[in-house]
């Protein structure tokens, strides 16, 4: 399609779920696994193909640039595309390229990286993309993790103008000798090709110790002309070292005439999320799911207080008695073992609790367990232990503040206290227990909320850097995806891929 008109008719007859996937031609493999992926989701699926005159400084290659359209239908098509538009300039900027609106990136987010040496750029791939999604009108619009940074400025647009469309990332994809494929590439002579391997090849092997001069110089002395090497916060775009466990090791080097960029993300630790917030949010449900769905461990704090409350109790011990119980944690052996298909199994001192941590007497004494400061300090300080390699979502009050303070997602999950006491109702009538009145309910909520904010051992915090999520109005699916997004702004598929399945 070429016109407005056509693919406006087109839009008309397709399906409510329509994936986009905006390119600037010379397809390749790698615009193919978008393709792919958007077909995957059993949608229907439109390619655009405009190459934007705005995102082009003075002296850079848009003559030059490949333009193989009808190669790129055919590949388009075979890689599971239902249509692809390739609109002229009129019809994206239809006052001229000169006197369009224009849309203008913060400059926190264009200020390291390619923002530098490409003044304008992101300001007009923010132009046309947010023209594209007005035309297009699509559900969810796919971008490659190669351009990481232009990924991070249009999840930003989308959630700041609040765009209409989900955004998923794909992983880059790689020739078998680690180059990021890019329409650019083709550019390159078999001498100048064989030198840029020396990119990936120099991010990859970067330590996180590594100075980012000695990284420089790795790359000048394989015949690169570095443009920058930076290592950044991977959501916020600003520089850091390695008081971010994950971070963003990104470098635009020119091969020849050709321009290419790469990164690798620099990780002390596996991944670590933090999810805090009151009591009847759908923690647990949430968290559990969440850490499934992205292979992490379920750190089931509420577990773990629960496992010494039945020590507690199977010794024989008072609940209140904070000497008495002390005793019992030293030298305490507490396991967590995921099992396959997704539960849990929780180990004290060898033997399988996991059943009897959920009697009603462990309920009826656990907070007076965990009251105690020497059951909070030994159970935090098994958490941390645990956390040190990371692989973990952990699900309490405190755990972004007090345990996981360098977590690399911190959320603070939430409802309102009507949202919380309407789900509270819902829940003891479809287990057959009477359903106090609604005002009761509530009442119980904040008093509760107010109890668990003002106690003095770990109370109820929200970290200042965590991202607040009241969940008011949203289904357990929505909460997760939502979750997931939020991961995947600060950790790349291809750092820590989604298991299958
Ligand atoms: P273009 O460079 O054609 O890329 C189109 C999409 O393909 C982008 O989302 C890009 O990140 C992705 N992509 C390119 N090479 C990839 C690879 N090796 N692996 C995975 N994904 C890859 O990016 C643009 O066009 C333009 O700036 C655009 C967003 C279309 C706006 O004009």
């Amino acid at each position: 399609m070429r016109t407005q008109a056509d693919l406006r008719a087109w839009r008309r007859k397709q399906s409510a779920q329509l994936i986009f996937v905006p390119t600037m031609g010379g397809l390749h493999q790698g615009h193919a696994a978008l393709i792919r992926t958007a077909a995957s989701h059993q949608a229907t699926v439109l390619v655009s193909v405009f190459v934007n005159p705005l995102q082009f400084g003075p002296a850079e290659d848009f003559e030059r640039y490949p333009r193989t359209l009808e190669a790129d239908c055919r590949l388009a098509a075979d890689a599971g595309a239902d249509a692809l538009w390739a609109p002229s300039p009129e019809v994206i900027y239809p006052a001229g390229a000169e006197d369009c609106w224009r849309l203008q990136v913060p400059a926190s987010l264009q200020q390291h990286l390619c923002g530098q040496g490409r003044p304008g750029h992101f300001d007009g791939v923010a132009t046309v993309v947010s023209r594209l999604l007005a035309l297009v009108q699509p559900t969810r619009m796919l971008l490659g993790e190669k351009d990481w940074q232009q990924l991070t400025i249009l999840r930003q647009l989308v959630q700041d103008l609040a765009l209409p469309v989900q955004i998923e990332g794909v992983p880059t994809v790689r020739a078998s000798d680690g180059l990021a494929l890019s329409s650019r590439n083709q550019y390159l002579s078999d001498e100048e090709r064989s030198r840029a391997v020396a990119l990936p090849r120099v991010l990859r092997a970067a330590a996180t110790t590594e100075s980012l001069a000695s990284i420089k110089a790795a790359l000048d002395q394989a015949g690169l002309d570095v443009e920058y090497v930076e290592r950044v916060d991977p959501h916020t775009l600003q520089p850091c070292g390695s008081e971010i466990a994950i971070s963003l090791l990104a470098a635009a080097v020119r091969c020849g005439t050709t321009r290419l960029i790469d990164h690798a993300f620099l990780m002390t630790r596996q991944p670590l999320v933090a999810i805090d917030g009151p009591a009847g949010a759908g923690k647990s449900t949430v968290t559990r799911a969440f850490a499934e769905h992205l292979g992490l461990v379920y750190l089931d704090t509420g577990a773990m207080y629960r496992s010494v409350t039945w020590l507690v109790q199977t010794r024989g011990v008072d609940p209140a008695d904070a000497a008495a119980i002390e005793p019992l944690l030293d030298g305490l052996d507490l396991q967590l073992r995921s099992l396959p298909g997704g539960g849990q199994q929780v180990l004290v001192n060898g033997e399988d609790v996991s059943v009897a941590i959920r009697s009603p007497e462990v309920t009826a004494s656990v907070s007076a367990v965990a009251a105690h400061r020497c059951v909070r300090q030994a159970l935090t300080a098994q958490q941390k232990a645990m956390g040190a390699k990371g692989g973990l979502v952990a699900e309490g009050r405190d755990i972004g503040t007090a345990v996981f303070p360098d977590a690399d997602l911190k959320v603070f999950l939430t409802a309102t206290v009507e949202e919380r006491a309407r789900r509270r109702a819902l829940d003891l009538e479809q287990r057959g227990f009477p359903v106090p009145e609604r005002t009761a309910l509530e009442e119980q909520i904040a008093e509760r909320d107010r109890l668990d904010s003002t106690r003095e051992e770990a109370p109820l915090v929200q970290a200042d850097d965590a991202l607040e999520l009241v969940t008011d109005g949203m289904s357990i699916d929505a909460v997760i995806q939502s979750l997931v997004q939020q991961f995947r702004c600060r950790v790349s598929e291809e750092a820590w891929p989604t298991p299958a399945g």
